[in-house]
């Protein structure tokens, strides 16, 4: 009886450890395996990622930067916004190790009447460092993400 309770209680113990164990482990980014955790996962996921588009479209569309350029103020009242935010959200996820998957036209296409500048450019990645750093997300993911997004500019940008 006395080694039925002892097992037992060796066993909850053991447990315990390994749940705090896996939750130390969790939250340095790594996996329990020893491997990094995707960039996805350690953005917090699909509802983490579209709660930053969300607000980073919402910025982005009162910005006075970048409405000075005409075609862009055009599209930011004909385009519905929250297709933007569905379609970024998608990509983002997809860009970053999720299982979600972006369907939507490829960067040259859905930019190129946009006339989009250098400057526009550098207003767009200031409004979302900001953002980012607003939403606490560290130094380190932040790198990755911009790495991700940096690429596009030369779909993206097509004006001095
Ligand atoms: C200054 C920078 C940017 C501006 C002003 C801008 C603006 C816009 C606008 C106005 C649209 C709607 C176009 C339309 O449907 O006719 C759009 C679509 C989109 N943008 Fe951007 N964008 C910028 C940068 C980026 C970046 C860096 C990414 C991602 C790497 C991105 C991803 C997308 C996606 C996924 C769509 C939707 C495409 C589709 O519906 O097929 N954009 N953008």
């Amino acid at each position: 009886m006395k080694t039925k309770i002892r097992t037992r209680y060796l066993m909850s113990a053991l447990l315990l450890f390994s749940v705090v164990m896996v939750s130390v482990v969790s939250a340095e980014g790594d996996k329990a395996d020893g491997a990094e955790a995707s960039l996805y996962e350690r953005l917090g996921g699909v509802y983490s990622i579209a709660t930053v588009v969300d607000e980073l479209i919402e910025r982005l569309e009162v910005n006075d930067v970048l409405n000075a350029n005409p075609a862009i103020d055009k599209a930011r009242t004909a385009v519905p916004k929250a297709g933007i935010k569905f379609r970024l959200t998608a990509m983002i996820c997809q860009a970053t190790g999720g299982p979600e998957v972006y369907h939507g036209r490829s960067m040259k296409d859905s930019h190129a009447r946009l006339n989009i500048s250098n400057a526009e450019w550098d207003e767009m990645e200031r409004v979302f460092g900001q953002l980012l750093n607003d939403f606490k997300v560290p130094e380190k993911e932040q790198r990755e993400l911009f790495a991700l997004i940096g690429p596009t500019k030369a779909d993206i940008v097509t004006a001095d």
